[in-house]
């Protein structure tokens, strides 16, 4: 488990559209409302989403200002409320870059003190912008829906992060599920990630249209559905209710499954920008909206 001091944890996923930056802002909350204090940092600099879903859109001095040294990282934190804080990414279109890897970690370490909690709202893949944000962090939280094509690029990823990158995977959130036919069973899913699953968030209407208000569904709908499964997740993170951190192990999986990864390799250095990029294509691609 990790070592002292802030939990830096990535909310990651294969693809877009899986509900990181909805997540990175309820869970977020949830463990503000626990009493942990928490800085959310919108690492996803070309969708720049979370300001949108905290109703914090449009802030003047964004974290593409701190990485291009024209801001001070703290000018680029905002409060959203009691033991919540964020630093926004720009839409602006003139400020786009490409993220500094290293000046990344700095920033992220640096804004880090003083926080329990530290969530990086994640591009998806493993870009070079994904491979900035993941190696700010210590931690993985893997998103996935339960479709088995989600489910295999969850499984590449943490795999990537655990055995590339040398984050822990702390664990597998499944979200928008619907109790469908086609859907993998929590139990399927956590052998083949080979982590445990924290948590199954159900499709809920009700968190849709709170994103869409600007309002964490946490805090507009405490009740809904979504919002009982995120605040328990918020729960074990924290610490107040135990995680089982059932870690099941096959013997041999892990060589058949890297078949999978058709020439991408798995273990080794970590990988620079260039072999980011000339890796992402091959597990999962950019974020295509
Ligand atoms: N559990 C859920 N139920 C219903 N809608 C969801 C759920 N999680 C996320 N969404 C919605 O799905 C869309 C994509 O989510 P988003 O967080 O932007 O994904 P990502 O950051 O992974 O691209 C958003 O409109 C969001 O409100
Ligand atoms: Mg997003």
């Amino acid at each position: 488990m990790p070592d002292e001091g802030p939990r830096i944890i990535a909310l990651a996923s294969g693809k877009g559209g899986v509900g990181k930056t909805a997540l990175t802002a309820n869970l977020g909350v949830a463990l503000g409302m626990l009493g942990k204090k928490v800085l959310l940092i919108d690492a996803d600099i070309q969708m720049a989403n979370l300001g949108l879903m905290l109703g914090m859109e449009q802030r003047p001095v964004t974290l593409q200002d701190v990485l291009l040294g024209h801001a001070d990282p703290r000018d680029a934190v905002y409060n959203v409320r009691e033991n919540v804080k964020f630093v926004p990414s720009g839409l602006s279109l003139e400020k786009m870059l490409r993220v500094d890897e290293e000046m990344l970690g700095e920033v992220v370490q640096k804004l880090a003190q003083g926080n329990d909690f530290v969530l990086i709202d994640c591009p998806p893949g493993v870009g070079p912008d994904a491979l900035a944000a993941l190696n700010a962090s210590k931690e993985v939280l893997v998103l996935t829906m339960a479709e088995p094509v989600s489910v295999a690029d969850a499984m590449k990823l943490a795999i990537f992060a655990e055995r590339r990158l040398g984050l822990t995977v702390t664990g597998v959130v499944v979200n928008m599920y619907k109790g469908m036919k086609h859907e993998m069973k929590e139990d399927e899913i956590q052998k083949l990630v080979q982590s445990p699953v924290l948590a199954v968030i159900p499709e809920d209407p009700l968190l849709r249209k709170a994103s869409i208000e600007g309002v964490p569904v946490v805090v507009r709908h405490p009740d809904a559905p979504s919002s009982l499964v995120i605040t328990g997740l918020a729960s074990k993170l924290a610490g107040v209710a135990k995680v089982e951190m059932r870690k099941p192990k096959k013997p041999g999986l892990f060589e058949a499954i890297k078949n999978l990864f058709k020439g991408f390799p798995i273990i080794g250095h970590k990988p620079k920008l260039q072999e980011a990029r000339r890796g992402e294509d091959k597990i999962g691609g950019v974020e295509k909206k």
